[in-house]
């Protein structure tokens, strides 16, 4: 809490282009803050480091990703939008959480041990710390509450066991953050194999419908996601496929479950995926028309990036002197 303002934080990868699964369970959620709290959107690039990068992708995906935040409904005005390599403090916390977080603690998350089975020939320190630094995006602006999807929930728990250890030594340091999970959304999986998480490093493209897929492909990549055999549109456990669609067509039509299996009440698999990818296609339209325009005033970004810079530098300064004080750091008087 800053004040008397709540705040929200969360940040995104600019790692691969952005996927359904990164709007409808995390960016969508963002806007949804913008009026009652005082709302910080970063793009991680420093996070996306712990996997290889190639230099001239990483810029562009910087500038991409800010300029999607804006295009799905994030107005600069009244969220600071930044990019976190912007703000050097976040990993100047990150080094001192990292004295307050346990190996234990990061041997048991689950990303890291996915991710270093994917990268097994590049299992950096970075990959085993990224935790940390996240914990670090978050506890410098003293975050309430963090919108993201569910695949995130176990850093941002982490991140309340480190903000809860460091103010049992220094108390009254951190707010103590919330997840927030969308009830829908929290989980798109891949149109290819639904029990895996749509994910924007998956390597067959057929599995996932990025935000910028135009119409024709969003429309031919549902009518080949994987089903079962079964022929009627209901919500069950074991038709993870089915399911998944239900799930993505009901968060950008807003029609309940029993809405939808009445909708398609003796109607065959095929009309189904076809309304889906149709539904999809026609919500994404208005955001790819947006984002062309923004992206095409490269001026007006690093605009938006800098301001966002100085607004976050500003909050993430006072948050890491008092830390510093905390711990006994000597202060150099040109800082007071
Ligand atoms: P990243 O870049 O992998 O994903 C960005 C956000 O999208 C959500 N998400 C999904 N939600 C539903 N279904 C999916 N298939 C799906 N795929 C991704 C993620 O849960 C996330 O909310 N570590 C974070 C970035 C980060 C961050 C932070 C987030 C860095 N610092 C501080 C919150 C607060 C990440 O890799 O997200």
């Amino acid at each position: 809490m800053l004040g008397e303002t709540k705040v929200s934080f969360s940040g995104v990868q600019p790692s691969g282009n952005l996927t359904i699964g990164n709007y409808l369970g995390a960016i969508r959620n963002f806007s949804l803050y913008s009026e009652a709290y005082k709302c910080f959107y970063c793009v991680v690039d420093s996070h996306a480091i712990t996997v290889r990068q190639v230099p001239a992708e990483l810029r562009r995906r910087t500038y991409e990703t800010l300029a999607l935040y804006i295009a799905c409904g994030l107005d600069p005005q009244k969220n600071t939008l930044y990019v976190q390599s912007h703000v050097h403090e976040h990993t100047e916390l990150a080094w001192i959480l990292n004295c307050f977080t346990m190996f234990g603690e990061l041997s048991r998350m689950t990303q890291f041990k996915d991710k270093s089975t994917k990268h097994a020939d590049n299992i950096n320190a970075g990959l085993f710390t990224y935790p940390v630094l996240m914990a670090s995006d978050i506890l410098l602006y003293q975050t309430d509450v963090v919108p993201i999807g569910i695949d995130q929930k176990q850093h941002v728990e982490l991140c309340r066991n480190i903000a809860d250890r460091f103010n049992q030594i220094y108390p009254g340091t951190f707010t103590m953050p919330e997840p927030i999970i969308a009830k829908d959304g929290k989980k798109i999986m891949s149109l290819a194999e639904p029990t895996k998480k749509m994910s924007k490093s998956d390597e067959n493209a057929n599995a996932v419908v990025y935000i910028l897929d135009d119409k024709d492909t969003i429309i031919r990549k549902f009518k080949r996601a994987v089903t079962d055999s079964d022929t009627c549109v209901r919500f069950a456990e074991g038709k993870d496929g089915i399911n998944n669609l239900m799930s993505i067509y009901s968060c950008f039509t807003q029609k309940t479950y029993e809405e939808i299996e009445r909708e398609f009440e003796g109607r065959g698999y095929g009309d189904f995926k076809l309304a889906v990818g149709e539904a999809c296609a026609a919500a994404l339209e208005p955001i790819q028309k947006e984002y062309a325009k923004l992206l095409a005033d490269k001026a007006y970004l690093e605009q938006v990036m800098a301001k966002g810079a100085e607004e976050a530098s500003y909050v993430a300064r006072r948050t890491l002197g008092k830390v510093k004080k905390k711990l006994g750091f000597v202060i150099p008087s040109s800082h007071t």
